[in-house]
């Protein structure tokens, strides 16, 4: 039975990782070493030097390479560092088309540190064709998606994203992060790179801080490898083993995660504290039946805006008992944070600022009803 055969669960735990052949261990163990003894100069046994390679994070690269359904996958030091490869693709007069709600963090790679070097960009609603379609140039080479949104929970159809991009020359790239390839494959459904910050729900514990791409492509393959040796934003073996250890967890974990975000949302409708919740599991959500096809549930991020305003919104994010405050996402525990002066303050009086009565949840994996009473009785005193 080949690889690809076998289940999520089982290429979770098993691809890339047999056991060491040295020593039997069952667990990929942490490579941590820098350089490799050579039999003869050019002669040695798959690694030269841990920029290049490393037998841990070689293990980590299978894996997730297989959970995205990839033929390649690339381990580097964060998703930031993730996304700085697959932007230096691009030849230097390039233009791309990115989320009018993308991460912070990747509008301000975009802007101020792909701008200045000479790439253009405009910012488009990419859940409206006619948006991209007006946003869109002759120089345009990437068309670049996430679905679900950070921090709107806006959902892509990236089947017709990555159509829309092949027919006129280009390439989609899908940040995968929140759905994780648990929940959505952005690869089968036509994209040709996926990057991810391994940082979030593929960790898992909040712990590590990694990235990864995912292609199928064997052009782009190479170009990104080189990339990740020339540049050398890697990471080392014992985050890459973190991360490893996380995916064997991930399809469990998304069950959970999706459960208790459902049990919060239900309870977020009825409060009169709250006023929009976005979640892209609510048939009223815009994108409920792009999610529902290209999805397999609909993840664990909930976010939503306060009657009270920001003075409201504020209140609430230091009131909650088990929701704990701060940046990040993915993790076993819930968290929850404003957005427009955490998250995304780097896009605070940008196209892309942030509606300061709004609050994100990442909801973890406590039990539900615990995590339904903290809101609750947090929502009941602002
Ligand atoms: C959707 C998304 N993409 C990319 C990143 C960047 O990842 P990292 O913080 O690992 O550099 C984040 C971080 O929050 C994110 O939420």
């Amino acid at each position: 039975m080949k690889e690809q055969d076998f289940g999520f669960e089982t290429r979770a735990i098993h691809a890339g990782q047999s056991p060491d052949e040295a020593t039997g261990a069952v667990v990929t163990p942490i490579y941590q070493t820098s350089t490799y003894a050579q039999d003869e100069v050019g002669v040695h046994r798959g690694y030269e030097y841990s920029r290049t390679a490393n037998p841990t994070r070689t293990a980590l690269e299978r894996c997730l390479a297989s959970l995205e359904g990839a033929a390649s996958g690339f381990a580097f030091a964060s998703g930031m560092a993730a996304e700085d490869a697959v932007l230096r693709l691009l030849p230097a007069d390039s233009h791309v088309v990115i989320p009018n709600d993308a991460y912070g963090g990747t509008y301000r790679l975009v802007t101020q540190v792909f701008g200045p070097a000479g790439l253009q960009y405009t910012a488009a609603e990419l859940s409206d064709q006619d948006s991209v379609a007006a946003a869109w140039r002759p120089s345009t080479r990437l068309l670049w998606v996430e679905s679900p949104t950070n921090p709107l929970l806006g959902i892509v159809d990236i089947a017709a994203a990555a159509r829309f991009a092949h027919d006129r020359g280009a390439r989609c790239v899908v940040d995968n992060t929140f759905a994780t390839p648990y929940l959505q494959q952005p690869l089968a459904l036509g994209a040709d790179v996926v990057v991810h910050s391994t940082t979030k729900y593929l960790g898992g514990h909040s712990d590590v801080v990694g990235g990864f791409v995912a292609v199928n492509d064997v052009g782009l393959a190479t170009h990104i490898a080189y990339l990740q040796n020339a540049v050398g934003a890697v990471p080392g073996p014992f985050d890459c083993f973190l991360v490893l250890r996380g995916l064997k967890t991930l399809a469990v974990r998304m069950e959970r995660h999706c459960a208790n975000a459902a049990a919060v949302v239900d309870m977020l409708e009825r409060h009169p504290a709250v006023g929009h919740v976005r979640y892209p599991g609510l048939p009223t959500h815009p994108g409920h039946e792009i999610a529902a096809r290209q999805m397999r549930d609909f993840g664990g991020m909930v976010a939503f805006t306060l009657e009270g305003g920001e003075e409201a919104a504020l209140k609430l994010v230091s009131r909650t008992r088990l929701f704990t405050l701060a940046e990040s996402l993915g993790a076993v525990e819930s968290l929850i944070e404003q957005p427009a002066q955490m998250t995304h303050a780097s896009v605070a009086g940008s196209e892309l600022a942030v509606d300061p009565s709004l609050v994100r949840l990442s909801v973890g994996l406590e039990t539900a009803d615990d995590l339904v009473d903290d809101l609750r009785q947090a929502l009941d005193g602002i």
